[in-house]
């Protein structure tokens, strides 16, 4: 089941898009009861960055989605599909992956949207690796994307602390070579759970972030890195093999557990949740772009990717460089 078969699948280009606006951990104290202190040690976060009033999130799609297209090299002709992974859409439809594939001049791609909570990057991803292992695409541009500001409810001093707006993008291609590529894949899920994280309607919008923040934290480290072992026992590929952990950034605390349950050294696992907090389905998109920038991925390299969120989901993928 975890393991993949078919033409092997790589990354051939990463993104990402930051909106500028940073909000720091002090400045949820001008309208809430909280401080600096109890936000970084319980989260590990200090600030965050939101879009600007006029920034759409199919907008921060589109300029990660851009970034990792340059970074690739290819041309907006190659690409055979666009899929976006969010929370936060501009609206239910159309597809936000719709208005990326026209703005990027991709006009042989297909489009459509995935929303499977924090999980979603690694689901819109897992398909994308489907399509090609399979050989009905040969390259697929991948977006994880969140515009939370409009979702959270600002008056919560337990959720709204916690999100930030960002988006992050690969593009998935053929292995030309055969070399390399990615070898497992897992999604899990435990609908059981589905009122720990939901957007429900509210006075002041027609959706509105809802979450029993000490249920996930607990649940998740129960849970998690099990999950996680478990995955890279199916993928035969031994915890202390993995050179490099791209991680859902949600919590501090919840990658420190992962970390000292699977005994992973910590220097492994990049964290850029105290600059961006928690966003969500851009969360590993984002932190795979910083990986791949500051050169942390060499070839031959295995990468671990794990994330967790609404429904309950997990997901997991492993990686050859
Ligand atoms: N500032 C100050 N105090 C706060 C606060 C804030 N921003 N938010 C909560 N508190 C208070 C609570 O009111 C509570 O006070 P009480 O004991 O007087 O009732 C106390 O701090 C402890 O609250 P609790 O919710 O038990 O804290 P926690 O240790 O579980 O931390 C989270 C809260 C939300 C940080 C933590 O549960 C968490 O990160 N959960 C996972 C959420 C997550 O990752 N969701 C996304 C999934 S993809």
């Amino acid at each position: 089941m975890t393991l993949l078969r078919g033409r092997n699948v790589r990354i051939s280009g990463t993104g990402v898009y930051i909106p500028e606006r940073v909000m720091r951990n002090v400045d949820f104290t001008n309208f809430l009861d909280t401080s600096d202190e109890w936000i970084s040690e319980r989260t590990g976060i200090r600030e965050r960055h939101f879009a600007a009033d006029g920034e759409k999130c199919s907008d921060l799609a589109y300029m990660a989605a851009k970034n990792a297209l340059e970074n690739s090299g290819m041309s907006n002709k190659d690409i055979d599909m666009v899929i976006v992974a969010s929370n936060t859409p501009d609206s239910i439809f159309p597809p936000m992956a719709c208005k990326v594939q026209s703005r990027l001049g991709a006009v042989d791609a297909g489009a459509f949207d995935v929303q499977a909570g924090c999980t979603g990057s690694l689901a819109a991803m897992q398909t994308a690796i489907s399509g090609i292992a399979s050989g009905i695409w040969d390259n697929v541009l991948v977006i994880g994307c969140e515009r939370f500001r409009d979702i959270l409810d600002w008056k919560d001093r337990k959720t709204c602390i916690l999100f930030g707006d960002a988006a992050g993008a690969c593009l998935l291609s053929v292995s030309e070579d055969g070399a390399g590529g990615f070898t497992a894949a897992k999604l899990f899920s435990d609908g059981t759970k589905a009122d720990y994280i939901m957007a429900v309607p509210s006075d002041d919008s027609f959706q509105q972030l809802s979450m029993k923040g000490n249920d996930v934290f607990k649940y998740v480290n129960r849970n998690l890195p099990k999950f996680i072992s478990d995955f890279c026992k199916e993928s035969r590929v031994d915890v202390e093999q993995v050179n490099l952990w791209v991680l859902h950034q949600a919590n501090a605390r919840i990658i420190d557990d992962i970390v000292r349950r699977l005994k992973i050294s910590a220097d492994r696992v990049p964290t850029n949740l105290e600059r961006y907090g928690n966003t969500s389905a851009a969360s590993l998109l984002v932190t795979l772009d910083e990986a791949v920038k500051n050169n942390k991925i060499k070839s031959g390299d295995k990468v671990c990717f794990a994330a967790f969120g609404a429904g309950m989901t997990f997901g997991a993928l492993m990686y050859e460089a």
